[in-house]
């Protein structure tokens, strides 16, 4: 060992104290540091929902997690929403998608009719703008914020949704970005996964809240966006719709219409505090009232893996009643795919593609105040006149098959432009919005919303979307 220089004192006593005591401070601020990161870490909020309160305005059970230990549970945390993103292949931002200019079978293509109610439903905002006060105000309402920024896709999440609503519906923005690389502008807005629309037009009369959800009513203004079941329902086994849509259509095809059965038929669940649903156990008679109404159970059906209630098996009758629920229902593109004659209930709600539903062209309106009757009426018209209720059937259909993919993030894409040019803000993130991608979603799904997820992914689009009519257009 070398001896020390002789100008440098050698205090021994303290030198031995010293290391113990600068490594046990280390030690503790590391441990202090560890234990502030994994508390940070295991309060955070995810789109599975931890750390999440569900809706206060639509109470659910709390979720439970799988993680055994806390442990566990920081640690996927950590890994999924703090590293996934950021450490993923491909990080940088997409460059804005080009079109060759005689590319594309849809270059010209215009949009389905029912397109135009995007200019309605932000019709409260178009000479106003939306402002950053209206947002901010409707964040009450909201159970999470989406934001793209430059290309990249952030949430800010406030409550939890029940099942994997929220999962899904990030996971179809993310979808949205994927399909029009560098096109989606920057954007900021609020959104609720609850079903009941809540921004009631004579309360907010004199300050309309922007708020997404997945359907309106004339006495809203909550903004339709396409629901989570486009992408999959991992929960019921309801698959993606490019996958579900052309089952049901197959299926609807097994029997010629001559020998579907000659009357109106409806199963689901009667018990959502639905008074239609109630009414209608009551025309559950196929020789007084035309109809078979059928309950489902999906508790029983859950434990034999949905075999009895594959929807493509669902289309033997040449009428299938659409009844709304606690709000509007997504079984509706299911009834319409199967090219029975849609017998509508009276609907109060709409979703984004239900307002291209026109009654006796592609639909038949039935008379809540006179259930019964009003489908005993249809179907004996349809009986009488069997060609005609076949086309309308089909129509009906038709209105699904033009409704693919494509559309649907189509309708995304010029919902989002058309709300981005009301917004008189520049988007900017809050401090507590955390990005999201493929990666991170993917990072929490188990292995059946994996499954799901993965079917339902996009590709870039080979073609611009749509055109969209101008609203002053005829
Ligand atoms: C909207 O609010 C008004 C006034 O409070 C109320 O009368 C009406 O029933 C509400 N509408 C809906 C659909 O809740
Ligand atoms: C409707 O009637 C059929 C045949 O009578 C019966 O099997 C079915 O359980 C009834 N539906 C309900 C919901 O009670």
């Amino acid at each position: 060992m070398r001896p020390l220089p002789h100008n440098r004192p050698s205090p021994r006593a303290p030198a031995i104290l010293f290391t113990p005591i600068v490594t046990f401070s280390i030690l503790s601020l590391a441990l202090v540091l560890l234990y502030k990161v994994d508390n940070f870490v295991s309060q955070t909020k995810t789109v599975v929902g931890h750390n999440l309160e569900p809706t206060p305005w639509h109470q659910f059970p709390p979720k439970s997690f799988d993680e055994e230990t806390h442990h566990a549970r920081s640690y996927k945390i950590l890994q999924c929403s703090y590293l996934t993103c950021r450490y993923r292949k491909e990080d940088t931002v997409a460059e804005r998608r080009r079109f060759p200019a005689t590319s594309g079978s849809n270059q010209n293509i215009m949009c389905p009719e029912f397109f135009r109610s995007i200019y309605r439903d932000l019709q409260p905002w178009a000479a106003s703008k939306i402002s950053k006060v209206q947002l901010l105000e409707a964040q009450n309402y909201a159970a999470f914020r989406v934001l793209v920024v430059g290309g990249k896709l952030y949430v800010d999440l406030y409550y939890a949704c029940v099942q994997s609503r929220a999962m899904f519906t990030i996971w179809s923005f993310l979808q949205l970005l994927r399909r029009y690389p560098g096109m989606v502008p920057d954007v900021d807005i609020m959104f609720d996964c609850m079903d009941k629309p809540t921004i009631n037009r004579t309360e907010h009369h004199s300050m309309p809240l922007p708020l997404f959800r997945y359907c309106t009513t004339n006495e809203h203004f909550d903004i339709p966006f396409p629901d989570w079941s486009f992408w999959g329902w991992s929960e019921i086994n309801i698959r993606a719709w490019h996958k579900e849509f052309p089952n049901i259509k197959r299926g609807s095809q097994t029997l010629p219409w001559n020998r579907k059965e000659p009357f109106a038929y409806w199963k689901g669940n009667p018990d959502v505090g639905s008074p239609i649903r109630t009414a209608l156990l009551e025309c559950n008679d196929t020789a007084m009232w035309g109809a078979q109404i059928l309950r489902q159970d999906w508790g029983e059906q859950s434990k034999t893996g949905f075999k009895e209630s594959k929807l493509s098996n669902q289309c033997n009758h040449k009428y299938k009643i659409y009844a709304e629920g606690y709000a509007w229902s997504v079984s509706l593109k299911y009834i319409l795919a199967c090219g029975s004659v849609a017998l509508m209930i009276s609907p109060q709600y709409q979703d984004f593609f239900s307002r291209g539903l026109i009654p006796h062209k592609n639909s038949w309106l039935v008379d809540a105040h006179d259930l019964c009757p009003s489908i005993k009426g249809a179907v004996d018209w349809g009986n009488k006149k069997p060609a005609e209720a076949e086309a309308l059937g089909k129509r009906g259909q038709q209105l699904m098959e033009n409704l693919n993919m494509d559309r649907v993030y189509d309708y995304m894409f010029h919902l989002i432009s058309e709300y981005a040019k009301l917004q008189d803000f520049t988007p900017k993130l809050p401090s507590s919005a955390m990005e999201v991608c493929q990666e991170s979603v993917l990072c929490y799904a188990d292995d059946k919303q994996t499954a799901f997820l993965k079917e339902s992914a996009a590709s870039p689009s080979q073609s611009p979307p749509c055109t969209l009519a101008h609203p002053s257009k005829p």
